[in-house]
């Protein structure tokens, strides 16, 4: 099939709710990617986040590969040793929590805002959000979602959650009453922009939890599993959270989510009172454990700030250069260069020119590379995106 007929094909069969890339992709290796035309890309943000290790790792494929001829799927009445193993990995790179298992970041969260307010009876059912996150797409995700484009012609959301503006402890004290069941937060906003919150953020909103009875939920779904030079987000604090949900890189491509939660909360999630059919299913399972485990095996997570300081340091360059280039900012593999102008025509004159990167809040170029990518392939990206980038100089895009 051409790029044409499969486009002519989704027309005809596929729901139209992705903004899609006029690409049709093939195959991809590391942070490359081909289409069924041949042409090759490279990708600064390989599966929206998910392919932290660079597209089908050699490690992940072969897992996959062997435990497929083994046991594809069984249900959750059974034990299997590999959920056990990963659910083991988590806890000795985490903070000693228990593991439930789903197929997403959304779903999750959802199990993060069931547990807490399980957890927290007592009347205690409202769930303190911040501006700018982004938590998901069903029903109580998306409600926790606190930006109204993400709840436009879906009201009327869920009720009890109430939001405040990232990065203000004082406005999350004044919103939590004795109503109050969790705070939920990313530890650096993806979706938002590449929010990096100030350093007593974290510790100062684990104090106020403390002193109320409140539980700290980290959505780590994008900073999780090595994104930003440490096993997870919060690592890079003194805190650790009540419970932490990921998704994305964790299953290195394949599709899985997680909620950790500390023992004594987690013991609230009694037999029956949640489920996911296919939560960790040893397909994907396989998946996530060869990916922690390469991480670990690899050493990949000292290389982290390396690569992180490479990229951020070609970024500047572009902002000399470029007088559109507000900030530049990150930490670890994500990596926001903000623009004082739409950055989607950029997005397009990249992909053109055989570069894949993602703009987030109309002006704020996002870049979530994988651990594997090379320095020629960093130096190349730049050069065609410096490119992309002239182009929108000389004709500057509007919405
Ligand atoms: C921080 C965060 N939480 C939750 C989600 C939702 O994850 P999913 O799309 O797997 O449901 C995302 C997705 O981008 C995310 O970035």
């Amino acid at each position: 099939m051409t790029s044409q007929e499969t486009f002519d094909l989704y027309e005809r069969c596929v729901i139209p709710n992705y903004p899609r890339l006029p690409v049709v992709i093939v195959r991809a290796r590391g942070s490359q990617m081909w289409d069924v035309e041949g042409k090759r890309y490279l990708d600064l943000f390989p599966g929206w986040g998910c392919s932290l290790l660079g597209h089908c790792h050699p490690r992940v494929v072969e897992a996959i590969r062997e435990q497929a001829t083994r046991l594809i799927h069984v249900d959750n009445m059974f034990y299997t040793e590999e959920q056990g193993r990963l659910a083991e990995l988590l806890y000795e790179h985490g903070f000693g929590g228990r593991s439930f298992f789903c197929n997403s970041g959304a779903e999750a969260n959802e199990a993060a805002i069931k547990l807490a307010r399980r957890h927290t009876a007592r009347g205690r059912y409202k769930i303190v959000t911040m501006e700018r996150g982004f938590h998901g797409r069903t029903y109580a995700a998306m409600s926790a979602t606190a930006q109204s484009k993400t709840h436009a012609g879906n009201e009327p959301l869920l009720p009890g959650f109430v939001y405040v503006p990232f990065n203000d402890v004082d406005a999350a004290a004044a919103a939590a009453t004795d109503e109050t069941a969790a705070i939920l937060v990313e530890p650096i906003q993806g979706e938002g922009g590449v929010n990096i919150p100030d350093d007593d953020y974290l510790p100062r909103l684990r104090e106020l939890c403390d002193e109320n009875g409140i539980l700290l939920i980290l959505d780590e779904v994008q900073t999780g599993c090595g994104r930003t030079g440490k096993w997870f987000g919060y690592q890079h604090t003194p805190i650790e959270p009540d419970i932490m949900t990921l998704a994305k890189a964790l299953g290195g491509g394949a599709p899985i989510g997680a909620m950790v939660a500390r023992p004594d909360v987690a013991a609230s999630l009694t037999p029956g009172s949640h489920a996911s059919t296919f939560g960790a299913n040893p397909l994907v399972v396989a998946g996530a454990t060869a990916m922690l485990e390469t991480i670990e095996s690899e050493n990949l997570l000292e290389a982290v700030p390396r690569t992180s300081a490479d990229i951020l340091e070609k970024a500047r360059g572009l902002q000399h250069r470029f007088g559109f280039i507000e900030e530049v900012r990150g930490r670890g593999l994500m990596i926001a260069i903000e623009l004082t102008l739409p950055g989607a025509g950029i997005v397009s004159a990249a992909l053109e020119r055989g570069l894949r990167i993602n703009c987030t809040q109309e002006t704020v170029l996002r870049l979530l590379p994988a651990m594997t990518i090379s320095t020629q392939e960093v130096d190349e990206a730049f050069d065609i995106l410096a490119s992309a980038i002239q182009e929108a100089e000389s004709e500057p895009v509007t919405t």
